[in-house]
């Protein structure tokens, strides 16, 4: 959004945190117990990044203690080397063992308003039920295991039930299509599939089965895939002889006691899959032992979650928001969570408000798309409900804009709760750049790098810069850092490491102030954000030019009040093929069918040619520019300049079509 770098630019507004905040908070408490007295003595006491992870790892359980909290080098650091664990028995048996199996970890509401509340004890019991159900099977340590299901508790009762037994899951987003989902397990080389027949989305009855089935047929190293009951009679299904089985016939007959798998710190728990710049996503891998230190402690302080606290993380479990903050870091903290399945306005613009009310929902996470979606229904609709159980308030996955920071802080927060804006990625696993809840805040600023981590912005030689937009690298390993790529050893050292040699780069342009504090403007590559979804450009393209009536496609982003960045698509036809509405809403369906409705361009102008490099590239940023409105600079080092002229004025011709 133009408007969102220029506002926060020129946004100097302090939050300071409230003082019972302050003085009840889990930060405090740790700086007391080591006998630090202010903030700043805090992050300086924490660049000795071997004492201060260490002391947090001490929290969780360690079948063996580590030799070294962090050591080896760029690209390759390596966590707790030398520690044996399972993240599944911190997030589990230690809670039981410890007498807090009566505790709720999940309230499960449905999108019809059924309610489940599973205790810790439950969810162990169902966790090792599945987890000798998957050994039945045959899956064993190492091996992996696509997960592809809607936000049930099966969903986390899955993934730790893999990570138990030491698989690797692999979970792939219940609103990707059987296309995207065949690519994920096809590239993960996964053996066995967990899914549903199917779930509610606004109301209505969605066939999952049918997409895992499409999936599964061109899948050829998976031989079993379990189902479970979601939809029960409201949905037919067709179970394949031999290797379909329903969830609850697996693990009927099942012990519900299981030992956890003794893991090296290093050894890998789940596979996820993100955009990249160019080509397919690629399998981002993370481990064990670093990560289950990295989320549990950094929600312990970011969100200062206490025992009495409800979380809610309103994310989807498919994305790493939902893996590291719904599932793992809540769990191994052992607080209780909501989980709700469907739609945030379903059935009415308040459903959220409705739930922080019922469920007396202490801290709240969202995303800005949500609050700027909200913000337009209008504050009659939270007003409706007392939101008077919150204290603090979150978001993730794009820059706020101030204007959505401040309603969200007045209207949801009632000026009480302290805004935690994250920023981190799949690729950090945990946040990096955020507030403490003793943070003095800026409206729209992620404010700086979490105690012991370090981020700088770079210029195009590498030097740090104040004061102006520049590359955001990150200067030091965090514990819960992917290890690698799947399969991809060189687009991991290429993408991520080789830009500035020893530095991570993290894809973002950003800007840090004189204070100090880091503003995330957007990426700074071929990634668009669409309402906080990662959506590689190359993707959207390639599953364009898949139809027949595509010669070449460019994808670029157009700001967008809600989503922050909508898709728009350029397409040049094959010869003889005839542009029509009708093929314009083919194509946005087909997109729908390749990867998502949420890679679905949002609008597509059909265009005689693109503007390119005398090598026949398409200049992606020309194009952008246009669309942003902006001057596209230099252009005539390019083949075909005239173009420009051209397509701009396409451009225009749409707009006014749109009536805007
Ligand atoms: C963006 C989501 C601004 C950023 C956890 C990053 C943000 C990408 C913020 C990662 C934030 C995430 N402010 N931008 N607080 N948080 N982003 O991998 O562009 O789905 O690179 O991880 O989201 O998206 P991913």
């Amino acid at each position: 959004m133009a408007k969102t770098i220029e506002s926060l630019m020129k946004e100097k507004r302090i939050f300071e945190p409230p003082k019972e905040v302050v003085e009840k908070s889990n930060i405090k408490k740790f700086m007391d117990a080591h006998g630090i007295k202010t903030i700043d003595e805090l992050y300086k006491r924490a660049e000795d990044q071997e004492w201060f992870w260490g002391e947090l790892a001490k929290e969780l359980h360690w079948f063996k203690k580590w030799d070294k909290v962090v050591t080896g080098e760029a690209p390759y650091y390596r966590w707790f080397e030398g520690g044996k664990t399972n993240i599944a028995y911190n997030a589990i048996d230690r809670h039981v063992k410890n007498g807090k199996g009566d505790k709720i970890a999940y309230i499960w509401e449905g999108e019809l308003g059924e309610v489940r509340k599973i205790t810790y004890e439950e969810f162990y019991r169902e966790v090792n039920k599945l987890a000798n159900g998957l050994k039945s099977l045959g899956i064993k340590k190492g091996d992996k295991v696509g997960i592809y299901l809607p936000m049930i508790p099966e969903l986390p009762i899955a993934m730790v039930a893999c990570a138990k037994i030491g698989a690797v899951h692999s979970v792939v987003f219940s609103g990707f299509s059987a296309k995207a989902l065949e690519d994920r397990l096809v590239d993960a080389e996964c053996k066995a599939l967990i899914t549903a027949d199917g779930y509610y989305r606004k109301g209505e009855p969605l066939n999952l089965k049918e997409k895992a089935d499409e999936a599964v047929a061109a899948s050829p190293l998976i031989e079993h895939v379990v189902v479970v009951r979601r939809l029960g009679d409201a949905i037919s299904v067709n179970m394949v002889e031999g290797r379909d089985v329903w969830w609850d016939e697996l693990v009927k007959d099942k012990p519900d006691e299981c030992e956890a798998e003794v893991m090296d710190a290093g050894d890998l728990l789940f596979l996820m899959y993100t955009s990249g710049t160019t080509g397919k996503p690629k399998g981002v891998m993370h481990v064990h032992g670093g990560y289950q230190v990295a989320v549990s402690q950094t929600l312990r302080f970011v969100f200062d979650l206490k025992d009495d606290d409800v979380w809610w993380c309103a994310a989807d479990i498919g994305w790493i928001t939902g893996h590291s903050y719904i599932v793992y870091g809540p769990l191994i903290l052992g607080v209780t969570s909501v989980l709700y399945e469907g739609a945030p306005t379903y059935p009415q613009p308040d459903r959220f408000w409705e739930i922080v009310e019922k469920y007396k929902v202490t801290v709240f996470y969202t995303s800005p798309t949500a609050i700027r979606l909200f913000m337009r229904f209008g504050e009659q609709w939270p007003k409706k409900h007392d939101l008077s159980s919150l204290r603090l308030l979150g978001t993730v996955g794009e820059p706020i804009n101030p204007e959505a920071w401040i309603w969200y802080y007045e209207v949801i927060g009632g000026k009480r709760c302290p805004i935690m804006d994250t920023w981190w990625q799949t690729e950090t696993g945990q946040f990096i750049i955020t507030p403490l809840p003793v943070t003095p805040l800026k409206p729209g600023s992620a404010t700086f790098p979490f105690p012991s981590l370090a981020a700088e912005v770079f210029d195009d030689e590498g030097h740090p810069v104040t004061g102006q937009g520049g590359k955001l690298v990150l200067t030091k390993p965090w514990p819960g850092m992917l290890v690698g790529l799947y399969k991809q050893k060189e687009r991991y050292e290429q993408t991520y490491w080789s830009r500035f040699p020893g530095v991570y780069l993290a894809g973002d342009v950003a800007r840090k102030d004189e204070d100090g504090y880091f503003w995330i403007q957007g990426r700074a590559d071929d990634v668009l954000n669409v309402a906080g979804h990662r959506i590689g450009t190359a993707e959207v393209e390639s599953a364009l030019v898949s139809h027949p009536a595509v010669a070449e496609a460019a994808v670029v982003g157009k700001p967008d009040p809600i989503k922050g960045s909508s898709i728009q698509a350029f397409v040049i036809l094959v010869e003889g093929a005839e542009p029509s509405d009708d093929l314009k809403k083919e194509l946005v369906k087909h997109v729908s069918v390749e990867i998502s409705p949420i890679a679905r361009p949002d609008s597509i102008i059909f265009v005689p040619d693109l503007p390119k490099t005398r090598s026949g590239k398409i200049m992606r940023r020309v194009v952008a520019s246009l669309v942003k409105g902006e001057d596209p600079g230099d252009v005539t080092t390019l083949r075909n300049p005239e173009v420009v002229d051209e397509v701009k004025k396409l451009i225009e011709e749409e707009k006014a079509r749109e009536g805007r």
